[in-house]
This record gives C-alpha cells, structure tokens and sequence, in this order.
C-alpha cells in the first residue's frame, strides 16, 4: 500500500550524512507502487527526485518536492549457456550484494566493480567504474518506467548513450525515467581483468599467483578501503569530481611545467588527468572549510568531517575548482549529483 510521508528527514538516505528535509517521501516496494504513484495528485503536483542509496548525491538545501525511494527487489536468470549468463536484477538491490550473488555463482565481469555503495538501479545513471571496468562492458538492457504514464520502457546499450560517469539518464532523460531493473551479460569462463596497476600489486602482497574472480574481489576491496572513507563512519559520496580529458597539446603543456603529472593517455588521442593528484600538488589535501574536508587519504574525495551543511561542502568544492584552475589551467567538473 503506497504511503506518500510528509516533511522526512533525509540525513539516512544520503551518504554524506547531509541533514535536510524534503515536503514529501515515498518509498516504492513494487511495479504496482509505481504504478498508484503515477495516478496521485500529490506526486503530479511536486519536483521528483528519485534516489537508491544516496551515494551519489550533495544536498544543497532542503528538496521541495517528492522523494521516490526506490526499493525494488529481486534477481532473475534470464538466459545461460555454457559461456555466458544474462541476470535481471531490481533497481532496489544493493550494488555489492548483487556483485557478491555473482561472485559467488562464479559470473564473471563485475568484481572490480566490488563495494562500490548503492543500488542497481543508480548503476547506469553515471555507468559506474572503477579498477578497469565500466557496466556498460556488461550491461545488457534496463526497464524504466516513465514517470509521467508510467509506461514501461526497454533501453538498449546504444539508447543508454554510456561515457566516462555519463549516460541519457543522467541529462535529457534525468527524472523522466524510473529505473526499475537492469540485465547484465556476464561470463561464464572467468578472464580476469587485472589491467589496473593496484590490482596485480595488491594481488602480489597477497600472495596470489593465478587469481580468480573473487580473489580480484578481495584485492579491490582491499585497495578501497585503504582510500576511501567509509560512508557509515564518515560522510562522503566518493570522488566528487571527474577526471578531466584534455588534449595531447595541453597535456604536453602540462608535462613540460609538471614532469610527475598523472595521465592517462585514450584512444581519441587526448589524455585523462588524474585530479586527485592536480588537487593534492594545489596543496588541499586535508583541507578544511566549516566542517567540510578534503579527504587525506584520496584528494578527489570530498568529505563531511564535522557537521558540515551541503553548502559548505558545495562551497569547498568551488574552492577546489578554482585552485587546480589556478594551478594547472584546468576546470574540474563535479561528478556528483548537486541537489
Ligand atoms: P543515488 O545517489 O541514490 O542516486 C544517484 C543519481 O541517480 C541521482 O541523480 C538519482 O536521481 C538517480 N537515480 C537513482 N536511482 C535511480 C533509478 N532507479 N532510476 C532513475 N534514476 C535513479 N561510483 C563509481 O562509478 N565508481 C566508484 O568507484 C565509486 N566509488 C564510490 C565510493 C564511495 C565511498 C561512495 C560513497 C560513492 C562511490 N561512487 C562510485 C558513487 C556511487 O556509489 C555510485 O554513483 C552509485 O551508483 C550511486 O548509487 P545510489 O543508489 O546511491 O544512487
Ligand atoms: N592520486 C594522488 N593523490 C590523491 C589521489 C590520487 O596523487 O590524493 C593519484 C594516485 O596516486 C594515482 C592516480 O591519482 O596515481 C589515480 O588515483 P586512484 O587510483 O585512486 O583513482 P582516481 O582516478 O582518483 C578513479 C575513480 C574512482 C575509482 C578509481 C579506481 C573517477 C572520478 N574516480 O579515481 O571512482 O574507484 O578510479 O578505478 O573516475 C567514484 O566515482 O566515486 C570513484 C571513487
């Protein structure tokens, strides 16, 4: 039965433990959910925000509107053969469980992706990645439903418009669709993916010759946790900005000025910089502004130290942006959603 809640504190659903209050919430446990919500004359009336885990989000002031938890459960085989499986699962599945289910099941080509906080359906949004992987490796399809007739609606990979922390949804189609579930095709015979550097060398000091998929696994969880702060201890949304790309000439500019620049050369030519390194050579590691902090351990992570509000945050970022600007004639872009 839908509940449609007045005047809830968010400071649970977001990661960066951000205490502000939206007029109206509503949680969704099933298609029929959505389907009674589209009909409501609150829900037409208001802004909509759609959030999974609030890992990805920065509020800035209270949201005047409604909030639509989505938590929609469920993972289904679709198809498998000897080489490969096709998994369906909910929007509402918690990313790590879904990635520890596959593990477990031996399908492969998700376990870099391991302990990154969130829900399934918040995976396409920005095409998640890390340590060499992207989904849109192994996305298949998604179903969403359009949140003004509440038709339901299939996106192939192309329709997605996939890029680095970029897809449709996040731009043209940003709360137009509700994500209800994503299928994934996923490998049967294990190739690992060790191609990020940290990998093979957190795979050595573990002692693992020839790793499997969740021995990859392990080594990435490994590796995050040294760096990156836990949500449940302390406020974050993980990197706050992208990695900028720029072209071979300013990144040769760059190397000329700054020998030990990290980059990352790419197939159009151009290069990706690594901004956590520009935002520790601008001298802001651990940087503080009213309870808001730059990360010590990983400069691209902005974190809430002390009961910082989301406009500090913001504000710190805006401070982060100008000085690597400053520095290094780059603009950073946020990579987390500001509300
Ligand atoms: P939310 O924050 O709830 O939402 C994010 C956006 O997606 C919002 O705009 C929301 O409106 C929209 N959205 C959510 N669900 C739906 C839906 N069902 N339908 C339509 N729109 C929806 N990201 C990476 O890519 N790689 C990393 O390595 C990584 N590491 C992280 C580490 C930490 C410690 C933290 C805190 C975050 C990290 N992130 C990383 C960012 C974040 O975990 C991902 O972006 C994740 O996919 C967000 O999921 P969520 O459910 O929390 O989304
Ligand atoms: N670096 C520094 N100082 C710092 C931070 C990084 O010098 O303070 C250097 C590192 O030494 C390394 C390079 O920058 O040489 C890259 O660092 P890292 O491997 O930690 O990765 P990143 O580029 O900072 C990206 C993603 C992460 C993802 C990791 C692993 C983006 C915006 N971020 O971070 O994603 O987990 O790679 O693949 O692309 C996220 O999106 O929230 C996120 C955490």
């Amino acid at each position: 039965m839908l509940q449609i809640k007045e005047n809830i504190n968010l400071k649970a659903f977001n990661t960066f433990g951000i205490e502000v209050y939206c007029d109206y919430f509503v949680e969704i446990n099933s298609e029929e959910d959505f389907q009674d919500l589209v009909k409501n004359e609150i829900y037409k009336s208001q802004e909509k925000l759609i959030i999974g885990g609030g890992s990805n989000l920065l509020f800035t002031k209270d949201f005047k509107g409604i909030v639509i938890k989505n938590n929609l459960k469920g993972i289904t085989i679709v198809k498998e053969n000897e080489n490969e499986a096709l998994l369906k699962a909910s929007a509402g599945e918690v990313w790590h469980e879904f990635v520890l289910y596959c593990i477990d099941k031996n399908y492969a080509g998700i376990e870099n992706l391991s302990l990154i906080p969130g829900c399934v359906g918040a995976s396409p949004m920005q095409n998640i990645g890390a340590y060499g992987v992207e989904i849109k490796e192994v996305f298949e399809q998604l179903e969403a439903f359009n949140m003004e007739s509440g038709e339901l609606k299939k996106f192939n990979k192309k329709e997605c418009e996939f890029g680095y922390r970029e897809s449709v949804f996040k731009h043209k189609f940003r709360n137009k669709f509700f994500i209800s579930s994503v299928t994934f095709k996923l490998k049967k015979q294990a190739a690992v993916n060790t191609s990020y550097g940290a990998i093979n060398t957190e795979l050595q000091a573990m002692n693992i010759v020839s790793p499997g998929i969740k021995d990859v696994s392990r080594a990435v969880i490994n590796i995050r946790q040294s760096k990156l702060p836990d949500p449940k201890v302390t406020g974050n949304a993980g990197s706050f900005f992208k990695n900028p790309e720029v072209s071979n000439n300013k990144y040769n500019e760059l190397k000329n000025q700054f020998e030990n620049i990290v980059a990352y050369p790419l197939e159009n030519g151009n290069y990706k910089l690594a901004a956590g390194w520009m935002i520790e050579q601008s001298g802001l590691k651990g940087q503080e502004y009213n309870g808001a902090a730059v990360h010590t351990k990983q400069a691209l992570v902005l974190i809430n130290k002390n009961n910082a509000k989301g406009k500090d945050v913001f504000e710190l970022s805006t401070h982060v942006i100008k000085r690597v600007q400053d520095k290094f004639g780059v603009t950073l872009e946020r990579e987390v959603n500001i509300i």
